[in-house]
């Protein structure tokens, strides 16, 4: 705790609430040493970052003459996170009828040709973002179109909203139609052109994205690895092993690999920083692989229902022998939802078809903490400890007459009152159970 008598003081500010956030992952240590639980909470700011966080009664006296924005009844969380997106597939959200393959031809690879024009793209990545943060997602991890336009579009939209973004061109040179594609080189001279253009202005950070071995070839993969050799801090970002189809086609285009995730990292794709949206179909030893390397994996359940992909193995991806780090993704327009609640409430049945059980505080671990861990962001976000960007979201668990009837008391004093309203959050929540969201500090959407 600091001691601070010398208010009003500029920047400093506080809102108060229930305040909920994760200081471990729930997943290796017993839950209540990993939950941070305030039932009438103190959230206090210093120019957008976290400064103090407590039980209100404890740190108001400290507090006396500094603007106080209350939430009664509410439940302040962290932003959310979503650790795998296609902004230019918010257009081709529920597209019926296919399974992965198909799908791209027919739905994405058409729709991401309109993004070579700017202001298309514009106006896509603006609602994109709105639509993100109405549903109480801060962060994510992007997949922007082929088209270098597509980039600077999103980039403005974001930059202008002051979000924690990553997102990169898509690098394609084979096996789609000609309007989409790039070329080896072409896709090293923009993407390079990209990153210094964008990587780390304000909150964006780059990431090199080949959309997947399918659609590049081995001297585009190496060109990518050539980019994360130069530029050691930007990430990657892409697709592996999310359909059998597709697992296929990779073997018979790559057959002196031993498997899928070997043509990434045969090509130095693979890192700490890289982050592989999907992994329905891993084998034992690409687990471990990814475990050793220290990548990261998007779980995407809404996506790999909705496509057919198949049941992600989130126990073996979060085992205490080989751990993996884990994000969700919503992975709109492939995944049925922007809302990280709705990811959650697919989790959940995921797990269950498996035998499963993934309780609320994993979930919720898995949409903040967990999820900036899988970007490398904890330094900056995921949770309230002092000094992060206070991006966060205020929550309503009686948002609708279900969620209500269902939670009938507006208090919750104990844990277990908390895991169960968490649990009926992460399950018939949506967008409508976020009152407002703030991003550094700053009111961002608020529900009208
Ligand atoms: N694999 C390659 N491209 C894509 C895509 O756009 N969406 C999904 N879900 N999987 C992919
Ligand atoms: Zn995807």
């Amino acid at each position: 705790m600091t001691e601070d008598t010398t208010f009003p003081e500029t920047g400093i500010k506080a809102y108060r609430a229930a305040l909920l956030d994760f200081v471990d992952d729930p997943f290796y240590a017993p839950e209540l040493d990993c939950v941070r639980f305030f039932a009438d909470g103190l959230l206090v700011l210093d120019n957008g970052r976290v400064k103090e966080i407590g039980p209100y009664e404890q740190l108001i006296d400290r507090y006396q003459n500094i603007p106080i924005t209350s939430y009664p009844g509410m439940l302040i969380v962290p932003g959310f996170i979503d650790t795998h997106i296609h902004y230019p597939q918010t257009e081709t959200i529920a597209a019926f009828g296919e399974q992965l393959l198909q799908w791209l031809n027919k739905y994405t690879f058409p729709t991401e040709g309109k993004f070579k024009d700017k202001e298309y793209a514009k106006k896509v990545a603006s609602f994109f973002l709105d639509e993100l943060l109405r549903n109480g997602t801060t962060t994510a991890l992007v997949f922007a179109a082929v088209y270098p336009e597509s980039v600077d579009a999103f980039f403005e939209e974001a930059y202008r909203r002051n979000l924690c973004t990553i997102a990169g061109k898509v690098m394609m040179d084979r096996n789609a139609p000609d309007f989409i594609l790039d070329t080896a080189e072409s896709s090293y001279t923009q993407t390079k052109e990209l990153i210094e253009r964008w990587h780390k202005k304000g909150r964006l950070r780059y990431a090199v994205t080949p959309r997947f071995s399918i659609t590049s070839t081995n001297a585009q993969l190496k060109m990518a690895g050539r980019l994360l050799k130069e530029y050691p801090d930007v990430y990657l970002h892409t697709h592996l092993s999310e359909n059998v189809d597709e697992v296929a086609w990779v073997k018979e285009l790559f057959p002196e690999c031993s498997g899928y995730l070997d043509t990434y990292d045969r090509a130095g794709l693979v890192g700490e920083r890289s982050i592989f949206a999907h992994c329905v179909h891993l084998t034992d030893e690409e687990f471990q692989r990814l475990s050793q390397a220290k990548s990261a994996i998007a779980f995407c359940p809404t996506s790999n229902l909705f496509l057919g992909s198949g049941l992600f193995k989130l126990k073996q991806a979060k085992s205490t022998e080989y751990p993996v780090k884990v994000g969700l993704g919503t992975d709109v327009g492939g995944g049925t939802s922007f809302s990280i609640l709705q990811t959650a409430n697919e989790a959940y049945k995921v797990a269950q078809l498996r035998g499963q059980k993934v309780t609320a505080f994993q979930s919720l671990y898995l949409a903040t903490l967990g999820g900036a861990k899988a970007l490398e962001l904890q330094d900056y976000i995921g949770n309230f400890a002092i000094g992060k960007e206070a991006d966060f979201v205020v929550l309503d668990l009686r948002a609708t007459p279900l969620m209500a009837f269902r939670n009938p008391s507006p208090k919750l004093s104990t844990i277990e009152e908390l895991a169960d309203a968490a649990f009926t959050l992460t399950i018939v929540g949506d967008d409508r159970a976020v009152h407002a969201t703030y991003v550094m500090g700053e009111l961002a959407y608020k529900k009208t």
